[in-house]
């Protein structure tokens, strides 16, 4: 497939993303304050770049773990089908879980990782996204945590891709198609 033309203008900068991450981990430090062991949950692959950053901010005892779900491949739109890829290497059974994704859409990533999850008993499960795309959602699904609510814009950077490009600009870009016609 020929790479399409297209630019990207930045839509929220690193420092800005930085200013927010230690807001978000804030309120994560208070609401599991009395949590034992903490295991934030990582979907690959779009969230490794939050996750390593938030919880280089959480002053909390962690486990880090991954899971990864797919429902775009290389597209641009959902296939709506979420398969699960790679499950948890560690058990969440009794434990406090807060879940990292970067961006929600149409919302079923994460309302089937939910499910999913939930049924192994988790004590607390609560889920944080950095960016929220509510125009998008098709079902009924809100994060505990929202870093920035964005309008229906085509986004990359920060960990999410366009077709597995654009994952490490250290910025929130929006996509703009050059037409050369
Ligand atoms: C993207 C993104 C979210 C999901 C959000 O993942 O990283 O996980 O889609 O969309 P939804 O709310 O419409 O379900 P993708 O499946 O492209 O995998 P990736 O994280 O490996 O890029």
């Amino acid at each position: 497939m020929p790479h399409p033309n297209y630019a990207i203008d930045e839509m929220i900068s690193a420092k800005s993303i930085a200013a927010r991450i230690e807001e978000l981990a804030r309120e994560i430090r208070t609401e599991f304050a009395d949590t034992d062991k903490l295991v934030v949950v990582g979907l690959l692959r779009g969230s490794f770049v939050f996750i390593a950053d938030l919880v280089r901010e959480l002053d909390l005892a962690v486990e880090v773990d991954f899971l990864e779900a797919s429902s775009y491949g290389d597209g641009m739109e959902s296939t709506r089908e979420v398969r699960i890829l790679k499950d948890l290497r560690g058990q969440i059974e009794g434990r406090d879980v807060l879940i990292v994704e970067d961006i929600v859409d149409t919302g079923h990533t994460l309302a089937h990782v939910t499910k999913f999850l939930g049924s192994r008993k988790p004590a607390r499960m609560k889920t944080i996204a950095l960016l929220d795309k509510p125009a998008r959602r098709e079902v009924d699904f809100k994060a505990s945590y929202i870093g920035f609510e964005i309008p229906d814009e085509f986004v990359v950077g920060y960990g999410i891709d366009f077709a597995q490009r654009n994952r490490n600009l250290p910025f929130i870009g929006k996509v703009r198609f050059i037409d050369e016609s």
